[in-house]
């Protein structure tokens, strides 16, 4: 009898001829299996809702009408997001399902043959990995070796290349730094210059210091995309890009009908009404990051770099070039998960980056450290 994987396995010759060779040569966004391990790999908020809450939105999510599509504009949710984020007056919100979908929208709606669009390196992956999806070039601009952005290299590559548009992650994914607002002015005046639109995502805002909302009103060339994924709810998939009504409206028309399902609007929507209980967790989260911080300065050959995020990025100091690599192998062994960058950029060459969490979770996280630690260094180091 033939099984299905038979069928599934024998080569197919039309797929070389229906699928783009540059789709065909990429891999598929890869997402580590994390059953069994202590998840500190995606810079999620560990903490659930209050049970009563979590009660409460179970009777909301079972009586909602599942046979009836979504309300195509949310506009309910839309509201209570302008409210939470305190947009400027005139601006509104456009929804995704997470920003990864409004990256690849923004990109859809702004691409035209031969276009490009830009971002720092290193950055959010999906900042380059949407733009080869959508036939955009890339335009990838260095980080300075503290990780500040580099605003002339950033400005001449603005000229150079003039393009449709450009992410600035604020603070950056995966280095956890806020640039310096004025060198960030800076490049939103010269991409008005240039006719770029300037994207500054902050999807880690709930840990930061600063923002760009309310300077929306006065860049005609400025967006703000945000996400709910932070801020413990990850699991709806709920971006949010902010801007004023004419360029919303435009990018609207590239978004699929119905992209924001019943359960995620209604959960969102009973999450951000209670907005007090994430606002605290997300003030235990920067407590943690602080103790942390201090925590992983104590340790041997380890260089913690500052964070505006709910996560720290880290360095081995070792002339092995796997010294990062083979840390992250040993808390892999103790089940602890976090993200090794070491084969990415250059400027993160034996870096580490671990998500803040739990002072439980934390507290294992950093005696597994310890422990991969003097595993790999001299005696004298790990001492
Ligand atoms: C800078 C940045 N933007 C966007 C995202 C993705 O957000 P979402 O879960 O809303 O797709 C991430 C996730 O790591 C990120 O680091």
């Amino acid at each position: 009898m033939k099984r299905v994987d038979d069928e599934v396995e024998r080569p197919n010759p039309l797929i070389e001829r229906v699928i783009r060779d540059d789709v065909r040569a990429m891999h598929a966004y890869a997402v580590a299996d994390a059953g069994g391990f202590v998840k500190l790999d995606a810079m999620e908020n560990p903490y659930a809702l209050p049970d009563d809450l979590r009660a409460s939105l179970g009777e909301r999510l079972a009586a909602l009408a599942l046979n009836r599509y979504p309300s195509p504009r949310a506009d309910a949710l839309r509201a209570r997001l302008r409210d939470v984020t305190r947009l400027p007056a005139g601006h509104d919100v456009l929804l995704g399902n997470g920003s990864d979908e409004l990256i690849s929208l923004v990109y859809a709606a702004a691409a035209r043959d031969g276009g490009s669009v830009l971002s720092m390196v290193p950055g959010f992956a999906m900042f380059e990995l949407s733009a080869k999806i959508a036939r955009l070039s890339h335009v990838g601009v260095p980080l300075r070796d503290d990780f500040s952005l580099d605003r002339d290299a950033t400005v001449e590559a603005l000229r150079a290349h003039r393009p449709a548009v450009a992410f600035i992650a604020y603070p950056n994914n995966p280095t956890g730094n806020l640039f310096d607002r004025r060198h960030v002015e800076d490049v939103i005046d010269a991409a008005r210059a240039t006719d770029t639109l300037v994207v500054i995502d902050e999807a880690y805002a709930a840990f930061a210091s600063d923002s760009f909302v309310a300077d929306l009103a006065r860049h005609g060339n400025l967006l703000v995309l945000r996400t709910v994924s932070k801020s413990g709810l990850a699991g709806a998939r709920l971006g949010y890009l902010c801007g004023s009504r004419g360029w919303l409206a435009e990018i609207d028309k590239v978004r699929p009908p119905y992209n924001i399902n019943v359960f995620t609007q209604c959960a969102v929507e009973f999450a951000l009404a209670h907005h007090d209980v994430l606002d605290r967790q997300a003030g235990q989260l920067r407590a943690e990051r602080a103790r942390l911080q201090r925590s992983l300065a104590t340790l041997p050959s380890i260089t913690a770099f500052p964070s505006d995020a709910n996560f720290v990025l880290f360095r081995v100091d070792s002339a092995r070039p796997d010294a990062a690599t083979r840390v992250f192998e040993g808390l892999k062994r103790r089940r602890v998960l976090i993200k090794d960058l070491s084969h990415g950029h250059p400027l993160c060459a034996n870096a580490l980056r671990v998500t803040v969490s739990t002072p439980e979770e934390n507290a294992i996280f950093l005696e597994a450290l310890a422990s991969a630690l003097r595993e790999i260094l001299p005696m004298n180091a790990a001492s």
